[in-house]
């Protein structure tokens, strides 16, 4: 169970330029810090360290902190990270801070070649819970390429990475259509997948819950388990049963500006042990 999260606050938060099917309104960045520091304290109320990392002018979707870096643990070199290459160029600058504030804290960094590749953090990456192996996807943002170098780098470390296709471009990262429950349980978006990969997350899971799309698109599937608690931005009839099958307390935490922009809860933290 990871003990601390890093966030970075709004301070500059903005919607600018289109990246993803959600963003088009102009945010409230007032209502914005609101709602960070709700979630801050949610993860803190549910035992979490939260750590934060400055906010830097123009970088207007730093504050989307699960993107920028992939971070890992392995026996034999300690903490890791793997700086990502962002799809769009507005987000490259955000990486360096990111890398620049792991390194000062003596983590390692295993720096791929992503030339005419793309990889965004635990946006498209995320471990299963067990930490046997790393679910990674690819379609919208991530490449199938740079996913293939990540995996390389991976199996030299003994973690394989079970590649994803998705296919809905309102599921355009694979924290919003697969979000581990435990080490037998997931919640998935199935339309997000292509078929042969649904096969593949189904094999993975010893328990699949479904979300509607309808549910997915309000986020639905972007919680954060965390000590028994399941924070989501909010909560429909379905998944509160499921969360009931599964053991889970939920803690509903508003999102609506981060959502103008294409995320929430998941994709404002990165956990870092
Ligand atoms: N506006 C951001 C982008 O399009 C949102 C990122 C959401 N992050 C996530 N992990 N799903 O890049």
């Amino acid at each position: 169970m990871p003990k601390t999260a890093l966030m970075c606050p709004p301070a500059f938060f903005d919607v600018r330029e289109p990246k993803n099917p959600y963003m088009g309104q102009p945010i409230d960045r007032a209502k914005a810090q609101q709602q960070w520091e709700a979630l801050r304290s949610a993860l803190q109320d549910s035992g979490i360290n939260v750590e934060t990392i400055e906010a830097v002018s123009d970088l207007d979707d730093m504050v989307f902190a699960a993107n920028q870096v992939f971070v890992g643990y392995h026996a034999r070199i300690g903490n890791f990270i793997v700086p990502s290459r962002m799809h769009y160029a507005s987000r490259h600058k955000e990486v360096r801070f990111f890398v620049d504030w792991f390194h000062q804290r003596g983590y390692k960094i295993i720096d791929l070649d992503l030339t005419g590749e793309y990889l965004e953090g635990q946006g498209d990456l995320l471990w299963h819970p067990d930490r046997s192996r790393i679910w990674a996807a690819y379609g919208f943002r991530s490449t199938r390429g740079g996913v293939e170098k990540f995996a390389v780098a991976m199996h030299k470390l003994g973690f394989p990475v079970i590649p994803l296709q998705l296919i809905d471009d309102h599921c355009y990262h694979l924290d919003t259509s697969l979000c581990p429950l435990n080490d037998d349980a997931a919640l998935i978006y199935p339309g997000a997948f292509s078929p042969e990969s649904l096969r593949t997350v189904r094999a993975g899971w010893k328990r699949i819950h479904e979300l509607t799309r309808d549910e997915a698109l309000q986020f639905m599937g972007n919680g954060i388990v965390v000590n028994g608690r399941f924070i989501t931005p909010r909560l429909s009839q379905n998944l509160g049963h499921i969360l009931a099958q599964e053991s889970l307390t939920p803690v509903v935490v508003d999102t609506s500006e981060f959502e103008k922009s294409g995320g929430s809860v998941f994709c404002m933290k990165a956990f870092i042990d």
